[in-house]
């Protein structure tokens, strides 16, 4: 039960994705040994751009294909490790047994190593702020650590869309509990806002979901967001700082979740027109939003917008244990823009240039 010591050695589990290359990237720069674990090493569209990072070359970074849904997965990886970030999605959400299992696997392997000290869980805020019922956000509009989703609401189930949510809350405890129950190593929970910010590989233009909108914005088509909720943001680099951080951190204790955002909020179609505002050379011709929801709940826009605008964000806990600074939105915006045009190559629909009248 204790922190990691700086620049020890760190598996990621999801290495190959939008976040778990950025941890990946920001561990090796402050001197970390890194095992990145991926499905398949060998895949060179998902890892091609770890294995051009410099600490490959040195063999201060290694990759190892694991897939989680297989028992022991992580056994030889994680021994020697001083620390986890288990980073990676799971293949089914809406199976809470299967996520049960899948949770026990990467356990087993803590567990086994006879070396971890502390497990980083990679959560969500759709564990703090999912909801059956919208009006549970104007009864508690405050967004932080102990704020859970009301768990008793009868329409909270998968079949309702509350797959992600309820399995995220399921990974959560799982950890902690195991993690006590050990008493050699401690789990902290990291709750991620929506990640904004550079991809590094051009499969992660897909992925997501915030970098694909932005990539279907620069392409000239794009939806609404869920409920009419604005993005409550991240930048991915900031939130792989974060989870670093708290691999780091001396002022945790197991259990504690801490929930990863700036604060910044903003609304998808606003998002869309800053583009041409933070990027004005690119001249990029700002679609319309389309609204794909049915006419019941379109008819509550004004509504649901009212209650987001009454919601809360902080991060008080986490600067506080972290010391961590959030970037401004503007910059991650920017950031991804131009990493989708010069790595995953998208071309975006621009306005015409407009010849100077003689
Ligand atoms: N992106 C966000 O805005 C956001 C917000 C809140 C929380 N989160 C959480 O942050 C984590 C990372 O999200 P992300 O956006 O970086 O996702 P991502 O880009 O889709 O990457 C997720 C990675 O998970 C791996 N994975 C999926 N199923 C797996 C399995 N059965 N075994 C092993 N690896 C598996 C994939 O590995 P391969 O590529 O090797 O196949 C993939 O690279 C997730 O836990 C997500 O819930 C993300």
């Amino acid at each position: 039960m204790a922190p990691i010591p700086k620049r020890g050695t760190v598996a990621v589990t999801g290495a190959a994705g939008f976040l778990g290359g950025w941890v990946v990237h920001l561990l090796l720069d402050k001197g970390y040994r890194v095992r990145a674990c991926v499905r398949n090493a060998e895949d060179p569209l998902r890892t091609t751009f770890l294995k051009e990072m410099p600490g490959y070359a040195s063999g201060r970074l290694t990759l190892h294909s694991a897939d989680l849904d297989q028992p022991g997965c992580f056994d030889e990886i994680f021994k020697g490790c001083h620390g986890v970030a288990h980073v990676s999605h799971v293949s089914d959400y809406n199976d809470a047994d299967y996520v049960a299992r899948v949770c026990g696997h990467v356990i087993d392997s803590v567990n086994n190593s006879g070396s971890v000290t502390r497990v980083v869980v990679t959560s969500s805020i759709a564990a703090v702020i999912s909801e059956a019922d919208i009006h549970e956000v104007v009864r508690r509009p405050v967004f932080y650590e102990d704020r859970f989703p009301d768990e008793m609401n009868p329409r909270r189930t998968p079949e309702r869309g509350q797959g992600y949510s309820m399995a995220k809350l399921i990974a959560e405890r799982a950890f902690a509990e195991a993690a006590e129950k050990s008493g050699a190593w401690d789990a902290i929970t990291c709750c991620p806002g929506d990640n904004v910010g550079p991809i590094q590989s051009a499969h992660q233009k897909d992925m997501g979901p915030w970098q694909h909108n932005i990539e279907m914005m620069l392409e000239g088509a794009y939806d609404q967001n869920l409920v009419y909720r604005p993005w409550m943001t991240v930048d991915v680099r900031d939130d792989a700082e974060c989870h670093i951080r708290l691999l780091e951190s001396v002022n945790v204790k197991n259990g504690e979740r801490y929930i990863a955002w700036s604060t910044d909020a903003r609304n998808v179609e606003d998002i869309c027109a800053d583009i041409d505002r933070l990027l004005p050379e690119l001249r990029h011709a700002t679609p319309q939003v389309t609204d794909p929801f049915p006419d019941r709940i379109k008819a509550r826009e004004a509504e649901f917008r009212g209650i987001w605008a009454g919601a809360e964000l902080r991060n008080d806990r986490i600067r506080a244990v972290t010391g961590v600074t959030f970037r401004p939105l503007d910059d991650s915006i920017r950031d991804c823009v131009e990493s989708l045009l010069s790595i995953a190559k998208v071309q975006p629909v621009v306005r015409p240039v407009v010849e100077a009248a003689a």
